[in-house]
Parts: C-alpha cells; structure tokens; sequence
C-alpha cells in the first residue's frame, strides 16, 4: 500500500479541489519541492482555489531502509485520486545502480504513459544568458521531448559482465504510434499558442532504421499543420544553432536521449538548471512536473539549491490545471525576483533555498 501523509489544507475528495501528489524525492528535491509548495498554497489561497495535497516519502532513505520504490497499487492510485503529481528530483550515491530512481521517476513516466516531457527555456533577464546581447524575445522555446520510448525503454542486456568478453547493449525503440503522437502533440501545442515554427530533430542519416521513421512521420504530419513552418535539423546540428541563434526556435520535438541532452543545453542558455521547470503529460490524465535538475548531490543539504525551476514546474501544473492566474502569479514572482536580484548562488545572488521560497511565497501572497 502507497504510504502517505496529508496535509491539512483541504479535503482531497471534495470535487471542486485539485488533488495533487508531491514526491520531493532525494538531494535537493527535498529542499525545492517545499519551497514549491509553499508557493504553489499563496497562489491558491490568493485565487480562492481548494487545494489538496499528500505527500509520498519515496526515495533513496525509504528504498534503503524498507527496500520500497514504486508500490504496485501506485499507478491506480494517482489514476483515480490525483489530478497532478508535483516531484522533486531522484538520485543518492548511496543507490549505486539507481535502481529506485529508475523504478519511480521512470515508472511513472512510462506506467502513467506521460509521452510528452514540455521543456521551456525562456530567458526571463538578459543578464542570466551566457550568450551577449540576448532578449527574452530571442530565446523562448520549448523543447518536447518523448518520454516513453527510445533509448530509455530498457530493453537490452549484458552478456558476459565483468569479463573481457562482455556486451552490453542498449535499444533504441521507436514505434509508429509514439513517433506520430508525440510528433503531433508539438504542432498541436503550437497551434494552441499560435507559434509559427516547430523543428523536429533527430539522426537519420546514421540511425537509418528509428530514425528514419521519424523522417517519414514528420513529413506526413507537417502536411495538417499548413500554417506552421516546419523545419527538421540533425541534432548535432540543432544543438550548435541552439548556441549560434537560438532564435530561430520555438519548439523543437525530438526523441527521449535527444530531447533531455538538448533541454540541459536549453536550461544553459537561460541562466542554469536551478531556473529550468518541466512538465511530463499525457492530455487529459493525471500528468507529472517537475524541475528539471537532478538531486544535485554537490550542493545538497547546505540551503544554497535554486527553487525557482520547482517553483516554474508547479506553475506549470497551475496552467495544466486550468488555473492560468495562479500560474501566472508564480512565473511574476520568479520575475520580480530575478529583476530585483533576489536570487540564490547560482544566479549570482545571496539567498539561501528557504529565503528565496520565502520571498517568492510573499510575493505570491501580495
Ligand atoms: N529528474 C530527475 O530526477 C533527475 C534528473 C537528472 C539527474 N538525476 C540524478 O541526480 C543525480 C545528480 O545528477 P547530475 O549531477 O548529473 O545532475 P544535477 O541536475 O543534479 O546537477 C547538475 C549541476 O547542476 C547544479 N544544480 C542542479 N540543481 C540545482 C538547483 N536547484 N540550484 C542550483 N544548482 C543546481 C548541480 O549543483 C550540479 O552542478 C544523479 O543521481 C542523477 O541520476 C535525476
């Protein structure tokens, strides 16, 4: 059985509420995510929304000490009681093999079926870039990037391990069904913001068999999407225009390995993994945000970690829950704060963790 704690917010089953599960997980994630709900109660409370939240203990310390990842009933569980998961990050030197890591995050991508991972990089300062002389105008894009498939489906195996011998192989799966959805979920989400570019990025000249029906779909479902302009980069190439003129941009969908390589390359170009939020959908079910750094084990524990891309991650869920207002209060706080300099390290500023979500919660509140 799922173990959880709830918060005395509100009553998860009364209808009007949003039921929300949140996993702070390992490192810094449990640093950030209380940031992000503290933040995430002010822009509800502010809007007169009815929030609802539990929290789930799953992680490294629970994994070592019960041998706990993902309970079998969990899946079901978020299907029929949750609108939205918010997660922080997974990840502990202490689990060599990441196995629980691999069976929760990866578990509840791939179980939920949550296809498409939304990545935005919007350079909210020009300060933040380390390219000169950019405008929020020239760097706004989104990555979309599959998040069931590909290379991280986990099929393939090890023959002979530890030996001189050994072969470890690694399967690149990429099936007609979850090539076109995800191909069309990005000129969907396009239309739905009336942007006019989408660049599908992939490796078929060397990955002749995945990749080239990649090519094939693309070019059979650009043909609905007449309005918008359609452009296909091999990802070495997307990943120098990224850094050359990332203007040219505005999304890009690509394959699972691609997509997560590309938007830490995205995240760079707009101040650093700390500011980067992330949202793991599968339309009209129970979907899945989070930032998109890690545990950060480097910095874990010392109050120093940015909840800022926490903090955009449960902005982004405000926005999948139809809550546009309250999304918006968080995205203008993390602005202000950016503009005023009230920042943490990493965005050159002073602020610990819990200074900065108490800043960002004022704020919210005002
Ligand atoms: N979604 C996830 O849960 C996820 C994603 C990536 C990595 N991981 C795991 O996290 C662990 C560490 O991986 P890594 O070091 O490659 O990536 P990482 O994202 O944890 O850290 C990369 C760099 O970014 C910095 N950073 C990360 N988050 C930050 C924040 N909020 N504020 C300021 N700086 C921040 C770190 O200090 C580090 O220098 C590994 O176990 C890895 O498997 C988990």
């Amino acid at each position: 059985m799922a173990e959880r704690s709830e918060s005395s917010e509100s009553s998860v089953s009364a209808r009007s509420s949003k039921r929300i599960a949140v996993i702070p997980g390992d490192g810094v994630g449990k640093e950030v995510i209380p940031e992000a709900v503290r933040v995430l109660k002010a822009a509800a409370a502010k809007g007169r929304r009815e929030l609802g939240l539990t929290e789930f203990d799953w992680g490294a310390d629970r994994y070592l000490r019960d041998g706990t990842t993902l309970p079998s009933d969990a899946i079901e569980m978020f299907r029929r009681d949750f609108d939205a998961i918010l997660l922080g990050a997974l990840g502990d030197g202490r689990v060599p093999d990441n196995r629980h890591a691999a069976d929760i995050l990866l578990g509840l991508r791939f179980k939920l079926d949550l296809y498409a991972n939304e990545r935005p990089c919007v350079l909210f300062d020009p300060k933040l870039s380390p390219l000169k002389n950019r405008s929020e105008k020239e760097i706004n894009f989104c990555v979309i990037r599959e998040n069931t498939e590909g290379l991280y489906a986990g099929m393939g195996g090890v023959f002979k391990k530890g030996t001189a011998d050994e072969i470890a192989t690694q399967e690149d799966v990429n099936t007609r069904k979850g090539v076109e959805r995800i191909v069309r979920y990005a000129f969907e989400f396009a239309r739905r913001r009336r942007l006019r570019r989408v660049c599908m990025s992939d490796k078929s000249n060397a990955l002749t068999f995945g990749h080239n029906l990649w090519t094939r779909v693309f070019a059979e479902v650009r043909r609905e999407y007449a309005e918008i302009e359609s452009s296909h980069m091999y990802i070495d190439n997307l990943l120098l225009q990224m850094v050359r003129d990332p203007s040219q941009f505005q999304v890009i969908v690509t394959c699972n390995l691609f997509g997560d390589i590309a938007s830490d390359l995205g995240a760079g170009l707009i101040g650093g993994l700390g500011l980067a939020p992330s949202a793991n959908i599968h339309p009209e079910q129970v979907s899945l945000f989070e930032p998109v750094h890690g545990s950060a084990p480097d910095i874990a524990g010392k109050n120093i970690a940015n909840p800022m891309g926490a903090a955009l991650a449960a902005a982004m869920m405000c926005e999948y829950l139809g809550w546009a207002g309250e999304a918006k209060a968080i995205e203008d706080a993390v602005r202000a704060a950016i503009r005023e300099g009230k920042t943490t390290v990493d965005l050159g500023g002073s602020l610990g963790t819990r200074e900065l979500g108490d800043w960002l919660t004022a704020r919210v509140a005002s």
